[in-house]
């Protein structure tokens, strides 16, 4: 898919996000009988969820045919107000008829981090068709963040790491999983992060310091706030 960014305004943020999910998820089970959904974190696309829990999005897409996967998780049990898994669960996942063991929750909380995340790096598929990422303020992604080691990491899919932002002990998709998504949505709203995505979609190629920018060819929703520093 080219690169495609769209500015959508606040009241259409959710609904015009959900639209272009939907499709997506619907292009890979047309093509291959599944998709294999990759979901972020953070309170960005909570709104995003919720809408594609309600019509029409909830009929219109084949949620049988999907698996669920997380992008990165915090080492908190799921019933924890922090747990990316929970915040899905209770926006998106518990609303639709996706049997539970087609949906993946990374385990971060277990006791051997190191372990968990092989074993995800294990039940990731090869490619996830659809991949759903935010973006912090510094430029992270999933838990990616600037300077991070894991962002060197070429074999392993998920690693451990402690992230700068709490709660810091965190399991992450790696680069290789961004690269191989099929389609990635990059969903960014307000103003204190426009700076961030002018450097990430104008300036020059600089993961290691903008970690988004391995999603730079992806699509990119954002609201007016986000874009601001985009025009002219
Ligand atoms: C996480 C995330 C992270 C998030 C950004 C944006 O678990 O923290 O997956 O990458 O997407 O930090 O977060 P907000 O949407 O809350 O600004």
């Amino acid at each position: 898919m080219n690169p495609s960014r769209s500015v959508l305004a606040p009241g259409e943020f959710a609904s015009g996000a959900a639209a272009w999910i939907a499709e997506a998820i619907n292009h890979a089970v047309a093509a291959t009988g599944r998709c294999a959904l990759g979901l972020a974190g953070g309170s960005t696309p909570q709104p995003v969820y919720r809408a594609l829990a309600r019509e029409p999005y909830h009929q219109a897409v084949p949620w049988d045919r999907v698996q669920v996967y997380f992008g990165d998780e915090r080492a908190v049990p799921p019933d924890s107000p922090d747990s990316n898994f929970g915040a899905a669960r209770e926006s998106l996942l518990s609303h639709l008829p996706i049997p539970a063991e087609r949906i993946f929750r990374m385990e971060a909380e277990r006791a051997d981090r190191e372990v968990a995340a092989m074993e995800y790096g294990r039940l990731l598929p090869p490619r996830l068709d659809v991949l759903i990422l935010g973006m912090g303020p510094d430029g992270h992604t999933a838990s990616l963040f600037p300077g991070s080691p894991a962002l060197d990491e070429r074999e392993r899919r998920v690693v451990a790491v402690i992230a700068p932002k709490p709660p810091p002990a965190r399991l992450t998709i790696t680069p290789p999983v961004i690269a191989a998504a099929v389609r990635t949505v990059v969903l960014v709203t307000g103003a204190d992060k426009a700076a961030t995505v002018a450097r990430v979609l104008r300036g020059p190629p600089a993961p290691k310091e903008l970690p988004v920018q391995l999603a730079r060819e992806g699509a990119w929703i954002l609201d007016p706030a986000a874009g601001a520093a985009l025009s002219g």
